[in-house]
């Protein structure tokens, strides 16, 4: 209802539409149009009331609400639920609560700000309000040793919306997507399996969308960036649809050509390709030049004399200087 609401006062473009009217076209009573405008307007909606005249829609929030996102978003398996927080801990873990009570493949857990961000190897994530925090619950075909790929998905889409906005975006094996040498964006893929099944996969995105230089952190700061500071102002839900399409369109892709073609673009994509690195694992360190990426989501790593693959819940790679 709420949204059949906020979709009559959009197409009144700016026009008063009385109480009566609204409750006539949706067919329920005006105190009930009456109690859907107040709740609007608790969600940060600008809606002018005339006591003669009606309802008019003077600006949208500037949040990653449901309503908002799915407007013009088409997709139809990523995004078509959305669970949307304005504070939360982690949407990680508010996804694998949703998941594991069945939740569809394809549904969104957005939080306007994270109290408690998870990283990659048990580290904490800066997210405050302003960036784009959310996980993708996916309930994918393959085996579960196919699900680490899941973050080259992540992380491809999110570089394409990126490059779109002429943004200079390269990802760092396997889930980091980097401008100009600094970190924007960080995913963490989780997932719950049997054997020969996945139950389900939880992508954990995060992306310094609109974040100011001065909010970071002081630990942080020399190797992380915003696109609002790259870029100036942008668009943070015209580009949070634009990843979303992008998720979708390579989640089709691989449910029915595999990984291959993704893997390409990953390839494309990939700034550490061709780089000496060292490697940081809980047992060992070494280093080596970054050669490719295997057909299960492994880096290969040449020391010379010796491939060595490595997988991304196990090591942190550093470039080499
Ligand atoms: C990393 O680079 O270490 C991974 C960071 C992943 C952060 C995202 S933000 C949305 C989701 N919820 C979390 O708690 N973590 C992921």
């Amino acid at each position: 209802m709420r949204r059949a609401i906020l979709e009559l006062l959009r197409k009144a473009a700016g026009k008063y539409l009385s109480g009566e009217d609204i409750a006539a076209r949706l067919k329920v009573s005006r105190t009930a149009v009456w109690k859907h405008i107040k709740e609007l307007k608790n969600s940060g909606y600008e809606i002018e009331s005339l006591s003669r005249s009606g309802y008019r829609l003077v600006n949208t929030p500037d949040k990653l609400l449901p309503e908002l996102v799915q407007c013009g978003l088409e997709n139809d398996i990523i995004g078509r639920h959305i669970e949307y927080f304005d504070e939360v801990g982690s949407t990680n873990v508010e996804a694998k609560r949703l998941a594991s009570r069945g939740a569809a493949d394809g549904t969104l857990v957005i939080g306007e700000c994270q109290n408690t961000g998870q990283g990659r190897l048990n580290r904490s994530f800066f997210c405050p309000r302003g960036g784009i925090w959310f996980s993708v619950i996916l309930r994918p075909p393959f085996l579960p040793q196919e699900a680490p790929k899941c973050t080259l998905m992540a992380a491809v889409a999110v570089a394409d919306a990126m490059r779109s906005l002429k943004l200079d975006a390269g990802i760092k094996w396997p889930n980091d997507v980097l401008c100009q040498g600094k970190k924007l964006v960080g995913i963490l893929t989780e997932m719950s399996a049997e054997v020969d099944q996945i139950n389900y996969v939880v992508i954990g995105i995060g992306i310094n969308a609109v974040i100011p230089a001065e909010s970071f952190p002081a630990d942080i700061r020399d190797r992380a960036a915003s696109m609002s500071m790259l870029l100036g102002d942008f668009n943070r839900l015209d580009f949070f649809r634009q990843v979303l399409r992008n998720l979708e369109k390579l989640y089709k892709t691989v449910k029915a050509q595999g990984f291959a073609p993704l893997l390409t673009r990953w390839r494309e994509l990939s700034v550490t390709l061709g780089k000496e690195v060292n490697v940081l694992g809980i047992n060992e360190q070494f280093s080596g030049k970054a050669v490719d990426i295997a057909d299960d989501g492994a880096l290969l790593i040449d020391i010379g004399n010796e491939i060595k693959k490595v997988y991304a819940g196990d090591v942190s790679i550093r470039p080499k200087n």
